[in-house]
């Protein structure tokens, strides 16, 4: 089954506990951590994912876009965190694996996530123990940029490598998907969409969640 995670990057802040409550529909609550120096935005961090685990019975996935995620990823799971996900670009091969261990430790889900230059095979180090992958379909710091299509070979080939190594694995994409792309995406092999702009623009947001399932 398709699993959707709207970001609530595109969510009213002033306004969090109510916007969460629109997308109950959903499979995952998406939490866009950024830093200003991994990607160049800041946006939310550890309280707001505190107060916001009460809010929701929905799985909290943290999208951590900051510099040397290890040193943070525990704080996150006891924050409430369910699923965190560190970008193999922001730190060594050696510290990622630690991060993954951390949040393992704390009895949480774990995954790595790609930037849109960065190949499939990057994740192959940490495939063994990867609960979930992410290849992004924009480049990370915004909401409401264009899908990449071009990314759609990389996910077909980390849904090939999942498949033989670690079937258990979710692949999950996250920029520009509309009920459009999401069809593309699925086809590519995902089976967890992120969706910020396309599902908090929407009118009725229950249907744009069961649309985006394809
Ligand atoms: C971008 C974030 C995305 C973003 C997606 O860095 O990781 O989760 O919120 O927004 P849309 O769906 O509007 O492209
Ligand atoms: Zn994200």
């Amino acid at each position: 089954m398709i699993k959707i995670a709207p970001s609530i990057l595109s969510a009213d802040f002033a306004n969090l506990e109510r916007d969460i409550q629109r997308i109950a529909a959903a499979d995952y609550v998406h939490v866009d951590v950024m830093d200003g120096m991994f990607v160049p935005n800041i946006t939310i961090g550890i309280p707001v994912v505190k107060s916001l685990r009460p809010a929701t019975q929905l799985p909290l996935d943290v999208h951590l876009m900051i510099v040397q995620p290890v040193r943070y990823v525990e704080q996150f799971c006891d924050a409430g965190a369910d699923l965190v996900t560190v970008h193999v670009e922001s730190d060594s091969e050696e510290n990622i694996h630690a991060a993954l261990d951390k949040i393992h430790a704390k009895g949480k889900r774990a995954g790595v996530v790609l930037k849109p230059k960065t190949p499939a095979e990057a994740a192959l180090p940490f495939l063994d123990k990867c609960d979930i992958i992410l290849v992004m379909t924009v480049e990370p710091g915004f909401g409401g940029q264009k899908f990449m299509a071009d990314m759609m070979p990389k996910v077909a080939a980390l849904r090939k490598l999942i498949n033989e190594k670690n079937p258990d694995c979710e692949l999950e994409v996250d920029g520009g998907v509309d009920p459009v792309t999401c069809k593309t995406c699925i086809e590519a092999g995902a089976n967890v969409l992120v969706a910020g702009s396309a599902v908090y623009k929407a009118e009725d947001i229950p249907a744009r969640i069961a649309e985006l399932r394809g």
